[in-house]
C-alpha cells in the first residue's frame, strides 16, 4: 500500500489566528507511524491573513500554540510539516494592520467570489503593487515564519506557491503586471518564489523543505498562459537547492474542488524534478496506487477523504468503504462538528436524535391508550 499524505487543509478554527488545543486531536486523528501531515497554510505575518480564523507563526503566542499540536503528531508517529502562507491580494482591509491595503504583485484587484459554502460572496480590496525593494522583506518574512515552524517542532515546511496566493501572483502571467526584475519573463517571474526558498533552505536546511505549486490552475484569477513551461522551469530552478520535495497539484484540478478532463499530465515535470514528487488533487485508492506504481509520483496527497476519513491509510490498507466528506462544515468555526467527528458519528448522533424522537412517541402513545 503506497504512503497517504495529509493535504494541507484550511480549516479556519484557530481563533484570532492563533491555533486551539482542538487542533490536537485532529492532526492525531490523521497521524501514522512515518506517515506525512501537512499542516493547514499558516500565515508568515500580519499582512498574510485573508479569511477568518487561519493560524499563523508569526508570534511567539503562535509559536507556543502550535507546540502541543505538533507534540502531538510525534507521539503517534508522525512527521509533520507546516505549510507557510502569504494570501496577498486574496485578502481585504479588515484583515490588514490598520486597515491598509494588501500587498501583491501588482494592483488588479479580484472580483468578489462566491464562499465554498455557496452563500456568502467575498470581496477584495484594490491590492498595493510592492516596491522591488520591499520585496525582500516580504521574502524574509518566509524565513522567520519557517525558522518559528523549526521552533515550533515542526519537521520541516512547505513553501505555498499555489493557488493564487501571493507566491503564485508572482509566478503567473495573467497576475503578474511588473516592469521590473520581479515581473515579465518566466526567470523574473520566478525570482520571489526561488528567493522565498532560498531563505527557507539557508535558514532551515534543504532536507526540510517542501514547496507546493499548481501551475495549472486558475483560482483567484491566477491562470497562467504557458503553464507547462511554468512548472518545467521551477522544476529544474528548485534542483539547484536540493530540496526534499515539490508537491505539485494536478492540471485536472483547474478550478478550486472539482475534476476537468485535461490533456496535461505532470509527468514531464515530475521527470525533470529530482526530489521526492507529491502529487495531490482527486485521487483516490485506485488512482493513487497507479501514480505510485507507474513511478508518476512518490507520494499521493489526499484532502477532502483525509478530512473525512481520519483513519484514511489504514481504510486504503483494507479497502474499507470511505465516508463521504461534507461541505457544509469544511470552514465552519465549530471545534467538533466536522473537525473532530466523523459522517459517521452525525449519522449516528441523528440516528439516536430519532429514535429518542420516536420512543417518545411511542410511549406517549402507549400511556394515552
Ligand atoms: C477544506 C479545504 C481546505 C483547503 N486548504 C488548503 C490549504 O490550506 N492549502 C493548500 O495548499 N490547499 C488547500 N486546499 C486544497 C487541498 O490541499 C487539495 O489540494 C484539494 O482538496 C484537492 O485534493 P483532494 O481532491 O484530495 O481533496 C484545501 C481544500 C479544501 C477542501
Amino acid at each position: 500500500m503506497f504512503p497517504t499524505v495529509l493535504a494541507p487543509l484550511t480549516r479556519q478554527r484557530s481563533y484570532g489566528n492563533v491555533p486551539q488545543p482542538h487542533a490536537i486531536l485532529y492532526y492525531q486523528q490523521r497521524a501514522t507511524k512515518g506517515g506525512l501531515l501537512i499542516a493547514e497554510a499558516t500565515g508568515v505575518s500580519d499582512t498574510a491573513q485573508g479569511y477568518k480564523d487561519t493560524p499563523g507563526i508569526w508570534t511567539h503566542e503562535q509559536v507556543e500554540a502550535w507546540k502541543p499540536i505538533v507534540d502531538g503528531v510525534h507521539q503517534k508517529g508522525g512527521i509533520f510539516f507546516c505549510q507557510i502562507w502569504h494570501v496577498g491580494r486574496v485578502s481585504n482591509s479588515t484583515f490588514q494592520p490598520n486597515g491598509q491595503a494588501p500587498i501583491s504583485s501588482t494592483d488588479k484587484p479580484l472580483k468578489p467570489q462566491v464562499r465554498a459554502n455557496g452563500i456568502d460572496v467575498a470581496t477584495f480590496a484594490v491590492p498595493r503593487r510592492l516596491e522591488t525593494d520591499e520585496i525582500p522583506l516580504v521574502v524574509n518574512d518566509f524565513r522567520v515564519a519557517a525558522r518559528n515552524a523549526i521552533e515550533a517542532g515542526f519537521d520541516g515546511v512547505e513553501i505555498h506557491g499555489a493557488h493564487g496566493y501571493l507566491i503564485d501572483q508572482f509566478l503567473k502571467d495573467g497576475v503578474n503586471d511588473r516592469t521590473d526584475k520581479y515581473g515579465g519573463s518566466l526567470e523574473n517571474r520566478c525570482r520571489f518564489a526561488l528567493e522565498v526558498t532560498q531563505a527557507v533552505v539557508d535558514e532551515i536546511g534543504a532536507d526540510k523543505v517542501g514547496i507546493r505549486l499548481s501551475p495549472f490552475a486558475s483560482y483567484s484569477e491566477a491562470p497562467d498562459s504557458d503553464p507547462e513551461a511554468l512548472g518545467m522551469y521551477m522544476a529544474n530552478a528548485l534542483n539547484e537547492f536540493g530540496i526534499l520535495y515539490c508537491h505539485m497539484v494536478e492540471p485536472r484540478m483547474v478550478k478550486l474542488g472539482e475534476k476537468f478532463e485535461t490533456p496535461y499530465s505532470l509527468r514531464p515535470i515530475r521527470d525533470a524534478f529530482r526530489g521526492t514528487f507529491i502529487v495531490a488533487g482527486g485521487y483516490g485508492r485506485e488512482d493513487g496506487n497507479r501514480a505510485i506504481s507507474t513511478g508518476y509520483a512518490d507520494l499521493v496527497a489526499f484532502g477532502r477523504v483525509f478530512l473525512a476519513n481520519p483513519d484514511l491509510p489504514r481504510r486504503f490498507e483494507v479497502d474499507a468503504p470511505l465516508n463521504k466528506y461534507n461541505r457544509d462544515t469544511f470552514y465552519i468555526p465549530d471545534p467538533v462538528i466536522g473537525y473532530l467527528t466523523t459522517h459517521f458519528f452525525r449519522q449516528m448522533y441523528k440516528c439516536s436524535l430519532f429514535s429518542n424522537l420516536l420512543f417518545r412517541l411511542c410511549s406517549n402513545w402507549l400511556v394515552y391508550q
